[in-house]
């Protein structure tokens, strides 16, 4: 189990999702590294018992910090996360995204690392006219630079497994909401409706609302995260409820918890927005005993009470 990882690096260990697996880990007494940019990542989400250096992977140094850390496992979440910023400038999503992450599978490779466990993404992988929820077992059909840089990555992944043996898991998130979700990102709509609501500020959504997205709670990817870490397989995961909830749905629940007077108001869709998404996880419960344990109402009220303490 656990015991055979003594030292973990977690690349954007600084950010939303990447804290929280910091976290975890301290609280299984591995040592941890960060090593994160700070683009989006805050100081202050990380845990004071990781050794955080403030770089980016792009930088030649990381190569020999990476030398020096020598980790057992790596999670990597260090990326350009940003879908429509994609769009603008796909070549610095590709060096972060495909670059970045190929510069440390190689890495990772020489230096024996035993595991690499990958974030990658679901939506955008999937073609939007296949059957829902979505299998892995859909042929990925990415159509933003930020989808072909995230399946790209896999398929690296997926490459140093079988020519090199180092093993991998790439856990392809749904929409993931909870506490430390930048608010000022596009795909935190939760973290970003639920800071108007506690500001008063009004807000707008864009199209009819019924578009439906998955999501699923950052307790439950930490554990995806944790189980991948400690179990044998390797390979691509999704890590969704495989249920669909409307925009309308999340800002009526908001509105309700953080009982706001805030009218509902819609303005013209956003052109290219996938209009409905949802993943089927049954392969991770049978490779990695995971399945989602928050319901989206826990979830919620968990996020609004740590936005309430902040
Ligand atoms: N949040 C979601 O719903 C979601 C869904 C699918 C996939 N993901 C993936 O999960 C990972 C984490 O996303 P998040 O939501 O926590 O976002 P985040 O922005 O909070 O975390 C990303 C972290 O990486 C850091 N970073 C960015 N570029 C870097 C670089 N070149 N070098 C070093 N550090 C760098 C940022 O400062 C930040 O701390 C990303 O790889 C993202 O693509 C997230």
């Amino acid at each position: 189990m656990a015991k055979k990882f003594q030292t973990a690096l977690v690349t954007g260990g600084a950010g939303f999702i990447g804290s929280h697996i910091v976290d975890a880990l301290i609280r299984r007494h591995i040592k941890v590294y960060v090593v994160d940019d700070f683009s989006t990542g805050q100081k202050k989400n990380v845990n004071p018992n990781a050794h955080v250096t403030r770089l980016s992977i792009l930088n030649p140094q990381f190569v020999p910090l990476l030398q020096k850390i020598k980790p057992d496992v790596v999670f990597h979440l260090a990326a350009q996360i940003n879908l429509r910023d994609s769009l603008q400038d796909p070549l610095n999503d590709a060096k972060i995204n495909i670059f970045g992450t190929l510069t440390l599978i190689q890495e990772c490779t020489k230096l024996g690392v035993k595991k690499i466990i990958y974030s990658s993404t679901g939506g955008p992988m999937y073609p939007e006219q296949a059957r829902m929820p979505w299998s892995e077992k859909i042929h990925p059909q990415p159509i933003s630079p930020y989808g072909i840089s995230k399946r790209s990555a896999e398929m690296y992944f997926h490459y140093a497994f079988q020519v090199h043996g180092m093993p991998y898991v790439a856990l392809r998130y749904a929409n993931v909401y909870g506490p430390r979700q930048n608010a000022k990102g596009e795909a935190g709509v939760i973290s970003i409706f639920a800071d108007h609501f506690m500001k008063g500020n009004p807000m707008i959504i864009h199209g009819s609302g019924e578009q439906t997205r998955d999501f699923v709670f950052v307790e439950d990817v930490v554990r995806a995260n944790i189980s991948a870490m400690d179990r044998s397989a390797v390979g691509v995961f999704n890590i969704g409820t495989g249920k669909q909830t409307s925009i309308n749905t999340i800002f009526r629940k908001l509105k309700k918890m953080t009982q706001s007077s805030i009218p509902e108001r819609h303005d013209a869709p956003v052109m290219g927005e996938v209009i409905h998404s949802a993943l089927s996880s049954r392969e991770a419960l049978i490779h990695l005993g995971w399945r989602p344990t928050v319901k989206l109402d826990q979830g919620l009220e968990k996020t609004v009470a740590w936005m309430h303490k902040r």
